[in-house]
């Protein structure tokens, strides 16, 4: 359908794709309909070989969201009571939920203003929290914000100097590439989420968890289903139902053979906006020799109400993510944060909006969005 001035426009416009491969998708599912293996069958054996082909992690799990693709390995690592992970405040709520529900303590550290992914000053400084707070830091939760990867070199050399390791939360950010290697390498674990609304998406819940370490993926293997892996009668650990189901697989499958285009599709998206909005207002920025998915696409302004009124009497959606710093939610605030505060993140949080994006968004469209922008900041 045609963009025209006054209709209403997606945030995200799933059916678009869904047109593009409706018939392929409904023969994926219909094989699985057919076969009757519908939990861990040959679809999830086959999406877990191409997903760790394309990143060239030695092995992929999947489970059934990017949450269980979190916890997974902090249970497999047996990170637990005493130990701290520090995490941004500025994410997803399982970034830290996680960490709590397994007893351990989500330090929080602020993020770059620019990039909105973790700071590695901020780091340094949650490392002191932990410290002071008698805790034994154990990990680094990097998060790939909004599509784009941490600056992964300056807090591998912090995790190296201080003996930890990194788990990467790429649930934003499948696909996306830092100094030329694709998400799922960069960390000792990678997790990813293929909830509807992400880049790579199914068509219900889902995950993956990457690694190059044998041993933790065989312990996660294990925890995904109740601690035996769903293979032997005896518990050698206490375990999950984080198994992925077939149709959510064979959906991926399909999904997978064009999301090298959509990626680009994206990029373009963004670029369009940087271009028209860049001169006015906050545009996202790119870390130098990296590649974004561009799950979202994130204005930084002080006049953000303005914008969201403006663009909504328009037909225009906007999201915030996130409007309220995690450290300062009921659940955890009595977690330590990096320094005296989280500056960056605390501002962030009233000023960020995020415009529509998807792979599908015509330029006629997002002209309409970038005109509304640049009204919205002119009135
Ligand atoms: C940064 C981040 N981490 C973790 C998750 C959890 O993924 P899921 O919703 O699949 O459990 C999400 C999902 O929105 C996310 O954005």
């Amino acid at each position: 359908m045609r963009d025209t001035a006054s209709s209403p426009l997606p945030f995200i416009d799933l059916q678009a794709q869904r047109s593009r491969i409706s018939d392929q998708i409904d023969a994926a599912i219909r094989r699985v309909l057919d076969h009757g293996a519908f939990i861990m069958g040959p679809e999830v054996a086959d999406v877990e070989s191409q997903l760790a082909e394309r990143t060239g992690a030695a092995h992929c799990l999947t489970c059934a969201s990017g949450t269980d693709a979190l916890i997974l390995p902090l249970m497999a690592a047996d990170i637990g009571p005493g130990d701290a992970v520090l995490v941004p405040s500025f994410t997803f709520t399982s970034s830290p939920e996680v960490v709590a529900l397994r007893g351990a303590t989500p330090v929080f550290v602020d993020v770059d203003p620019h990039t909105f992914n973790m700071d590695a000053d901020s780091l340094k400084a949650g490392l002191s929290a932990a410290e002071q707070a008698g805790l034994s830091a154990k990990a680094i939760m990097t998060v790939d914000l909004f599509g784009q990867p941490v600056d992964f070199d300056p807090i591998r050399d912090i995790a190296d100097q201080n003996g930890l390791w990194i788990l990467d939360d790429a649930a934003q950010a499948f696909g996306a590439t830092y100094k030329g290697s694709p998400l799922g390498t960069l960390g000792r674990v990678t997790g990813t989420s293929f909830y509807p609304s992400k880049p790579l998406s199914c068509y219900g819940d889902g995950g993956a968890v990457l690694t190059d370490d044998t041993d933790l993926y065989e312990r996660m293997k294990c925890v995904r289903v109740h601690g035996n892996g769903g293979g032997s009668a005896d518990a050698k650990c206490l375990g999950l139902t984080a198994r992925f189901d077939s149709i959510q697989a064979a959906v991926l499958l399909e999904k997978l053979k064009i999301f090298d285009d959509e990626c680009a599709e994206r990029n373009d998206v963004a670029q369009r906006y940087s271009d028209g909005l860049s001169d006015v207002v906050q545009t996202p920025q790119l870390i130098d020799d990296a590649t974004s998915v561009w799950a979202q696409y994130t204005l930084v302004s002080d006049r953000r109400d303005t914008i969201v009124e403006t663009l909504a009497a328009e037909g225009i959606p906007t999201a915030l993510f996130y409007p309220r710093p995690l450290h300062a939610q009921g659940p955890y605030r009595s977690y330590p944060v990096a320094g005296n505060g989280l500056p960056v993140t605390d501002r962030l949080a009233e000023q960020v909006v995020s415009l529509p994006m998807h792979p599908y968004l015509e330029p006629d469209a997002q002209a309409r969005i970038i005109a509304a922008v640049r009204a919205a900041l002119s009135s």
